[in-house]
């Protein structure tokens, strides 16, 4: 998490890395920093609260070089203390940084005992007394031993009071723009795009120098400069704006009604060689984190009824525990909106380290990911703002129902239910469809508790569907398979506890409709979402009748009842608390 962002060039840089780092406040958005050069001295500017919310003029530093922070805290509280950039001793060094530095007690101790003096909690601010103490030896060499010194996945910008910039990425996302004469450094594309989309990737332990207006790129083992090719990005500036719509989650949830149509429209020839690559893998996981991972969780499903083939999921920060199973015959199938997520980038690299294949299916085009997969599919949901994923979730489960279907050698079926899933959504999405929702959210909005049932294909949906209403509102959501409420949950319920039920028109109908009927019986308040009412519930919201897109359908109202839960709470629906888009720590 957090997001970098440096400049070097002929320009004023303070306003240029200010509006990039709004550009990357999905990555964290607790506090921010800015720190410029002028007349050899490093000046710097911190805030606790949305770089979004800063006002340029307040901010008065100068200078043609500089770097900046938005933060997503990991070690120490939400102070400007603790915001980066973080300064060296002597005030000649800042340093940005993006991860966590795992031995940092150790290193902060032995620095104290040197004679630094630190003046925040956080484990960067060793980082910048690293490079202090190793100044001496020149700023290549001095990056080059302090980033072999830390453990943990991280990637950090130093500038010194002479202008210069340098950067080593370990683990962590990092990517260099070249403009006219200048150059950016930023977590990702975006924050520079507007600029130029003349692109260097920097790789995983590779660092970089700007010194004299030249970028050079080194091993970090060895020290040898790297030559690198200059990409040509095929990107309109970020463009994504909230138009009409008040937040960026309504508005996405409502861009469901094309995304779905793009994130089918695949390669045909493409997912027939996944599918069976899937299909003569010896053992494939499924593997992602959060919203993702249940995803990967429905995956599992989807591929067990539709092609009768078993695949495992996992979460991908429990996939150490699987990783005896890997051989050169698994496949791995990574799900990531971001495709950044630290966790998910470790299960690859684990797999990658047995010679086993990586499948990625993301929405971020150039992403990690994407760069260390064998293959990929992008979901072409387009750029997700809020931080509550719902339309890569979407797309995502779409991909997976598609290359399903393409493993029980019936593509065309799949095609044809997701094409009229996809119709089914745009007619669903209507004003009077919010407003039936908006209304069950009143009802919701001062309750401490929302229970989630689902079995089969939905039971992964309603641990999906807690994940959403916890986001956004605050309130305690469980999701629970239908058969497991009677083995110790049901106990959660007295009069008036909502419960929403999940209900297909599938095999599991009844099962799903007898739980919600044990929990009425207990004075629970059933919500059924389901193509058709039932006396069963106390408040029905209907979806399609999709068959195996059920998940899909599902969701969605979910989604809405999620975002009206947090307007009518007076939350913040596109950046609630503590939480980041892209999670680039363990
Ligand atoms: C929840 C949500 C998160 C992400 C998770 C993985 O709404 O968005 O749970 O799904 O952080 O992120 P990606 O998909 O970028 O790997």
């Amino acid at each position: 998490m957090c997001g970098i962002i440096a400049y070097k060039g002929p320009r004023e840089a303070v306003p240029i890395v200010i509006e990039g780092l709004k550009k990357l406040e999905y990555r964290g958005y607790d506090s921010w920093g800015v720190a410029s050069v002028s007349g050899k001295r490093i000046a710097v500017h911190k805030k606790v609260g949305k770089v979004g919310k800063a006002v340029s003029s307040e901010i008065r530093l100068k200078g043609n070089t500089a770097i900046a922070h938005t933060r997503w805290g990991t070690h120490g509280g939400i102070t400007e203390k603790n915001a980066h950039p973080h300064l060296s001793c002597d005030g000649k060094y800042a340093v940005v940084h993006n991860g966590i530095v795992e031995n940092y007690q150790e290193l902060k101790k032995k620095l104290i005992g040197e004679g630094h003096k630190f003046v925040s909690e956080s484990d960067t601010e060793v980082i910048v007394h690293l490079i202090e103490k190793e100044a001496g030896k020149g700023l290549k060499n001095a990056v080059q031993k302090v980033a072999g010194e830390l453990k943990g996945r991280s990637a950090f910008v130093v500038m010194t009071a002479e202008g210069e910039i340098a950067a080593s990425r370990k683990g962590s996302p990092l990517i260099a723009g070249k403009g006219n004469g200048e150059y950016y450094i930023a977590s990702d594309i975006p924050a520079f795009l507007e600029h130029t989309n003349k692109v260097m990737y920097v790789d995983d332990n590779e660092m970089l120098v700007i010194e004299d207006s030249e970028i050079k790129f080194y091993s970090i083992a060895t020290g040898k400069e790297i030559q690198k090719r200059t990409v040509e990005i095929d990107w309109k500036s970020e463009s994504a704006e909230k138009g009409d719509y008040k937040h960026f989650l309504i508005k996405e949830i409502m861009e469901q009604k094309d995304t779905l149509w793009r994130a089918i429209n695949q390669d045909e020839s493409k997912i027939i060689n996944v599918a069976n690559e899937i299909k003569n893998a010896y053992g494939t996981f499924l593997v992602g984190c959060g919203t993702a991972g249940k995803v990967c969780m429905t995956g599992e499903y989807l591929f067990a009824k539709i092609a009768a083939k078993h695949l495992n999921h996992a979460i991908a920060s429990e996939f150490p525990s699987y990783e005896p199973f890997l051989t050169s015959k698994t496949l791995m199938i990574a799900v990531s909106q971001s495709g950044e997520t630290a966790d998910v980038l470790e299960a690859i690299e684990s797999a990658k380290s047995k010679k086993a294949k990586v499948i990625s299916l993301l929405n971020v085009f150039g992403s990690t990911m994407m760069r260390v997969s064998d293959e990929f599919f992008i979901v072409n949901a387009g750029t997700e703002k809020a931080v509550v994923s719902t339309k890569a979730t979407t797309a995502q489960l779409a991909v997976l129902t598609l290359l399903a279907y393409a493993a029980a050698g019936k593509l065309g079926e799949g095609k044809r239910l997701l094409l009229d899933t996809a119709s089914a959504v745009n007619d669903m999405l209507n004003p009077r469809y919010e407003e039936h929702i908006r209304k069950l959210a009143e009802r919701l909005r001062s309750n401490e508790n929302i229970y989630i049932i689902g079995r089969s294909l939905n039971y992964p949906m309603a641990l999906e569907a807690a994940i959403k209403i916890q986001e956004t509102s605050y309130i305690h959501a469980e999701g629970f398979a239908g058969g497991e409420l009677k083995h110790g949950p049901i106990a959660l319920i007295s009069k008036g506890t909502p419960c929403i039920a999940l209900v297909a028109n599938d095999h599991v109908k009844d099962e799903t409709i007898s739980n919600a009927m044990e929990i009425k019986s207990r004075g629970g308040y059933i919500i059924g979402i389901s193509p058709e009412n039932n006396d069963v519930f106390d408040y029905w919201i209907k979806v399609p009748d999709a068959g195996n897109a059920s998940p899909i359908v599902n969701i969605i109202p979910i989604q809405i009842l999620a975002y009206q839960l947090a307007v009518l709470k007076g939350l913040d629906p596109d950046m609630p608390r503590n939480l980041a888009k892209s999670v680039t720590v363990k």
